[in-house]
């Protein structure tokens, strides 16, 4: 259990500059990007495809130097507000940062008319289920579908 939430944190958005730091971090918090039977995912596209959708929406939190211990990536459709890639560095956990950055992205996701937010956990996480719980969210009676649209991801972006 965590003492104190941590003072010396801020939330921004994203800035290319942060491309490498967030991309190590997604390698420490989602080990399932190493998985080579899942080859589509790829986080350096995701990075990329944000750029171009509502960059505004994806947050860093950073400490006092700069250096990026945290991410939460936001996304509405005018209907539903969806978040994902929410990743705290493994020693900056229960310190609050987690948190923080889910009230931020409810914040701005509130300030566009988002009247909801969803988000899916991979069910083998029950510690991020628990999160989740804490911050007041509950499972929906639904079953999560799914369809690869067979777009051609490009071999390597810079
Ligand atoms: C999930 C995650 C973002 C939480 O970040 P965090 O900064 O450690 O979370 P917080 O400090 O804000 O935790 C708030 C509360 O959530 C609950 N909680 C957080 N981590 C928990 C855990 N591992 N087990 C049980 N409850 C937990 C606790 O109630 C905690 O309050 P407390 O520390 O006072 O007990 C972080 O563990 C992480 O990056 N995990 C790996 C990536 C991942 O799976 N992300 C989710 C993708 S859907």
């Amino acid at each position: 259990m965590s003492a104190t939430p941590m003072t010396s944190m801020t939330i921004r958005a994203f800035d290319p500059a942060d491309t490498d730091a967030v991309l190590a971090l997604w390698l420490l918090a989602f080990p399932e990007y190493n998985d080579a039977s899942r080859p589509h995912r790829n986080p350096r596209l995701s990075i990329a495809n944000k750029l171009g959708t509502q960059p505004e929406l994806f947050f860093v939190a950073v400490d006092d130097n700069d250096a990026v211990v945290g991410t939460a990536m936001a996304g509405y459709d005018g209907h539903r507000g969806w978040l994902y890639s929410l990743a705290v560095a493994p020693q900056a956990r229960r310190l609050g940062i987690g948190t923080r950055l889910v009230r931020h992205a409810e914040n701005a996701l509130a300030a566009m008319g988002c009247l909801k937010l969803n988000l899916q956990v991979l069910s083998d996480k029950p510690e991020v289920i628990a999160f989740y719980d804490a911050l007041g969210y509950r499972a929906d009676a639904v079953v999560s579908l799914g369809k690869r649209l067979g777009v051609q991801e490009p071999e390597a972006i810079a």
